[in-house]
């Protein structure tokens, strides 16, 4: 019986809080987990940038990537050690790159989810090149946005196509505002989108790997309180719809790690945004609901990492285009899609190495969460945002929705 060591690597950006949290929780499990005849395991460092052989051999097992929705270098890093090491990476960096906001709608309104109707509209400018002149005056027909606006109905959303952190977006409510909208959007390339009116609930859903919460959200609080601290804003059909709803996308576009936003509006989740990739995972948003993502890439990782969890080489969509053009309901759509994701992330399989050989860590977390390291990390990052002035008010305020945590939901 020989011991084996697997390598898990945080691609890190400007990430501070998580990160520390999450090596030190897995150096205070110290897993050993018997697998055919060995026992195995796990180290975490840091994935460091660097001229690199794309023939280098294989170092890390699994991933935890933050850069590769910007920076390149990294990206194709990625590429490498998924292509030549067969190393599994949270996110699947082609789906990344290619799937913007757009693809996502198109994606979903095929098979059926409820995303409120949607326009593209060509830029108001463009950046000068040589076949513009020739290709605009052949082809772009001069368009009314007047008209546009009418079709689709007001209020409604201007947004970035390939959008994220609400850069760009403007609610409208008249043909005048849309109209002084577009004179502003300059080369971006916009969608309008109907608005959800009168919603009764705004959800997150964080998905990493089969693990889903839904956080109530509220888009007009200052940052730190967006994400609620109520729990009981859904009922549970409501919750497996949602579930299901999540498992869906994330499937489908192959991302271990996302967000997806919904409204609710008589009973319906509307999906506005649902392609965020490389969600916020900073105490100083996320404050009560933390620990939970911390535990949940902890958990996630380690059941990759111990087995060598296989990345997907595609991501296969006509399972989901038969089921789409089927004549079942759309709730009997839903859960055959979702099932299709299940499959995929071995829910059960994760579930039972959850209980086996994770069996710790509620209590290592329970201890952590309240130790001076985590405070530490805390302050580290509240230290990065925050003016001095503010450190201490703000290092408390997260640090004690932690402990509101351990009491409601530790071990
Ligand atoms: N169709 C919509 N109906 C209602 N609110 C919307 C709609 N689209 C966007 N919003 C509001 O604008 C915010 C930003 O839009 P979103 O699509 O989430 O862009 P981003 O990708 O930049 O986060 C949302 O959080 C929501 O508050
Ligand atoms: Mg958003």
């Amino acid at each position: 019986m020989s011991e084996v060591t697997r390598r898990i690597g945080l691609s890190l950006g400007a990430d501070i809080c998580w990160p520390i949290c999450f090596e030190e929780l897995v150096r205070r499990l110290d897993l050993k987990v018997p697998l055919d005849g060995d026992t195995v395991r796990v180290e975490v460092d840091r994935v460091t940038i660097e001229p690199y052989d794309l023939r280098a051999p294989r170092h890390y097992d699994v991933v935890l990537d933050r850069l590769t929705h910007w920076y390149h270098t990294s990206r194709e890093w990625i590429k490498k050690v998924v292509l030549m090491d067969d190393t599994y990476v949270l996110n699947n960096p082609w789906s990344l790159q290619s799937m913007e906001k757009h693809t996502s709608y198109c994606a979903m309104m095929r098979l059926g989810l409820p995303v409120p109707d949607t326009w593209m509209v060509p830029p108001k400018e463009y950046e000068k090149s040589a076949d513009l002149q020739p290709t605009l005056e052949r082809y772009a027909r001069l368009f009314d946005l007047g008209e546009v606006g009418e079709q689709l109905g007001y209020p409604m959303f201007m947004k970035p196509y390939d959008g994220g952190a609400w850069v760009g977006v403007s609610r409208i409510d008249n043909e005048e505002a849309l109209k002084a909208a577009y004179e502003q959007s300059g080369k971006r390339v916009m969608h309008l989108q109907r608005s959800v009116e009168g919603f009764d609930l705004f959800v997150r859903a964080i998905g990493i790997g089969p693990q889903i919460r839904f956080v109530k959200y509220d888009p007009g609080a200052p940052l730190h309180e967006r994400y609620r601290v109520d729990r009981d804003v859904m009922g549970e059909d409501e919750q497996r719809t949602l579930r299901r709803i999540a498992l869906t996308i994330n499937g489908f576009f192959g991302w271990d790690f996302n967000s997806c936003e919904a409204l609710r509006q008589d009973g319906t989740f509307h999906l506005i945004d649902f392609a965020n990739a490389c969600p916020d995972s900073q105490v100083t948003s996320l404050h009560y609901h933390f620990p939970w993502l911390v535990l949940s890439k902890v958990r996630w990782a380690l059941f990759c990492a111990v087995h060598r969890r296989p990345f997907r080489k595609n991501l296969n969509w006509a399972p989901y285009f038969e089921i789409a053009d089927s004549d079942r309901s759309f709730d009997e759509k839903l859960e055959a899609y979702a099932a299709i994701a299940e499959e995929k992330y071995e829910t059960e399989r994760f579930e039972e190495f959850c209980a086996t050989h994770l069996a710790r860590l509620p209590e290592v977390a329970d201890e952590f969460f309240a130790s001076d390291t985590c405070r530490d990390a805390v302050r580290q990052k509240v230290a990065a945002l925050f003016p001095a002035h503010e450190h201490d008010e703000f290092t408390g305020l997260f640090f004690d929705r932690i402990q509101k945590w351990r009491q409601e939901e530790g071990a």
